[in-house]
């Protein structure tokens, strides 16, 4: 695992971005692995800024994102769908096409997961993009999550509900559920990008640098994996004693 320490969330975005600018020079239609949240949303802003200087297209990339929440339609304001395309494919020339976020709206939902899953296992992911959640979660993967699971309904655990509720107007408006790549899926990847900013990651971002392999702990799996890049900054790097 290599780990890349910068100072603030504005460096890491663009060391980020830069991560992947390289890799849609090298392969203009590299798969991509794209992630949801706060985090990723700087290296969102500056990948659209490459775009518009014409430094990257988008125009053969295809996208798999990790995960999108249950119990809410596509066209929600907080559904992941809407979130991909309001924070990066609305600014880029990607085609709708190539864009894959798990359909989460069905009667049957394990039967998503699977179809999910077998699109996935269609695929080899050139680089995963991945936050972390202050429980060590990657996706929604919750702490317990088996290394070997595939794409699955995870009942959401109720500390990532309330990190996510900034984002409702309450907490009893967050989803319960959500489809989400399972670690295996994400261990496919050929090469992984974590991100991880602020004094909120700090125990996180310790565990997964200083802590054992768990599956109490679902980042610490990335360890086992020959191509991780982990950019922190440095509020998020202040436990660290290495
Ligand atoms: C998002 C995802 C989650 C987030 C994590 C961190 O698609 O799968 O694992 O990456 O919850 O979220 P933020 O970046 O909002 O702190």
């Amino acid at each position: 695992m290599k780990v890349i320490k910068v100072k603030n969330y504005e460096e890491l975005s663009a060391t980020a971005s830069e991560v992947i600018a390289e890799l849609m020079k090298e392969k203009n239609d590299a798969i991509l692995g794209l992630a949801t949240g706060s985090t990723p949303i700087g290296l969102y802003k500056n990948l659209i800024k490459k775009y518009e200087n014409k430094e990257i297209s988008f125009q053969n990339i295809r996208s798999y994102n990790l995960d999108e929440y249950c119990e809410l339609p596509r066209e929600h304001k907080e559904s992941y769908y809407t979130f991909m395309h309001r924070n990066l494919f609305d600014h880029v020339d990607m085609k709708e096409e190539n864009i894959n976020i798990p359909s989460s709206v069905g009667s049957d939902l394990n039967k998503l997961a699977k179809e999910y899953n077998d699109k996935l296992n269609s695929v080899k992911v050139d680089l995963q993009v991945l936050g972390i959640g202050g429980n060590g979660h990657i996706g929604f993967n919750e702490p317990g999550t088996s290394f070997d699971q595939e794409t699955f309904i995870v009942e959401l655990a109720e500390k990532t509900r309330q990190d996510n509720a900034r984002f409702f107007n309450s907490i009893d408006e967050v989803p319960h559920h959500a489809i989400t790549m399972g670690i295996k899926n994400i261990m496919n990847a050929k090469q992984i990008l974590l991100l991880a900013s602020g004094a909120g990651k700090q125990e996180a971002v310790k565990n997964l640098i200083e802590g054992p392999i768990t599956e109490k702990f679902p980042a610490s799996v990335l360890k086992k994996h020959g191509n991780v890049i982990v950019i922190i900054d440095e509020e998020a790097g202040k436990l660290l004693t290495k």
